[in-house]
């Protein structure tokens, strides 16, 4: 009687294989969790760049760093066309996202044949669009839209039965804080601790993303970052643990070599169909 009641305890409380193990804060025991099923089934998704940069709208969603180390093109556009003491961050105020309409947007989505869209919920000039509590003055709700960009998205996304995910830069090209973690070698955490760990946090319990696509993580090591500390909070306890896949740009040296899938680099082409297609 006893070990009957006993196992079916064990049967509730782990529904899956997925929630029943506890990841270790290692990549060897993180490597061990299977892929969520969904994400080999669905074969295509929609990537969205979109935020402050949006407005230059000139080369890339790299326009503040490239402008800002002097390429010609991107010096001569801001001489040019705007004051001479302009600041990038004054392009924020005319991100009005005022054609957003989220619902069309996922329309379209949808008769794409996608089913799944991942949103730049900050890319590496540091500005969120989502209300961050960790980046006041530098979000889309105090300044540009005043909106919820990834809330309203993710709500309409998720209406149209799509599945939704976000990319996080981990870097930010000229947060005070991460100038300064980089000025000591990566030996302080002052900028993981205070912005980048607390911000993943909200993001994935206010709207629990089953893509997390990171980035900007080629200059310090995952050590820095604490990868595998959120990794393991992810699989274990997070409210997305069950079905969250995530790539694997976790600081240098593990792209291509740890995460649920690999983008390795930018346009990379494995050059071959992965092994994954035979068994199907
Ligand atoms: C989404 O799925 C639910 C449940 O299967 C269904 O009732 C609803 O009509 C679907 N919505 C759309 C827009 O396809
Ligand atoms: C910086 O830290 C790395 C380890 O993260 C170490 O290999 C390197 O020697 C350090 N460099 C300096 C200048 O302290």
């Amino acid at each position: 009687m006893k070990s009957s009641v006993g196992l079916s305890l064990v049967f509730s409380l782990c529904l899956s294989y997925i929630s029943c193990v506890k990841y270790e804060p290692n990549w060897d025991s993180l490597d061990k969790r299977p892929l969520p099923k969904w994400f080999d089934e669905v074969k295509i998704g929609i990537f969205l760049h979109w935020s402050v940069f949006s407005v230059p709208s000139f080369g890339s969603e790299w326009f503040w760093e490239d402008w800002k180390s002097g390429k010609g093109p991107y010096v001569q556009l801001m001489k040019q066309n705007y004051a001479p003491n302009f600041k990038y961050q004054e392009f924020a105020k005319e991100f009005r996202a005022e054609f957003f309409d989220p619902r069309k947007w996922a329309k379209l989505f949808k008769k794409s044949g996608a089913k799944y869209v991942v949103l730049t919920s900050k890319h590496h000039e540091g500005y969120t669009l989502w209300p961050s509590t960790y980046s006041y003055g530098w979000n889309a709700k105090d300044v540009g839209p005043g909106r919820d960009l990834v809330g309203e998205l993710s709500r309409a996304v998720r209406d149209e039965n799509l599945t939704f995910g976000l990319y996080y830069s981990l870097y930010e090209w000229f947060n005070p804080m991460y100038l300064s973690d980089k000025q000591s070698n990566f030996t302080n955490n002052e900028f993981v601790e205070k912005k980048m760990l607390p911000e993943m946090h909200e993001l994935v319990e206010k709207y629990k993303p089953a893509v997390i696509w990171t980035d900007g993580d080629w200059e310090a090591h995952d050590t820095y970052f604490k990868s595998t500390e959120f990794l393991a909070w992810l699989y274990n306890k997070s409210p997305v643990r069950e079905d969250v896949v995530v790539n694997d740009r976790w600081g240098m040296g593990i792209p291509c070599k740890h995460g649920d899938f690999y983008t390795c680099t930018d346009r990379y082409n494995p050059g071959k169909i992965e092994s994954i297609i035979l068994f199907l």
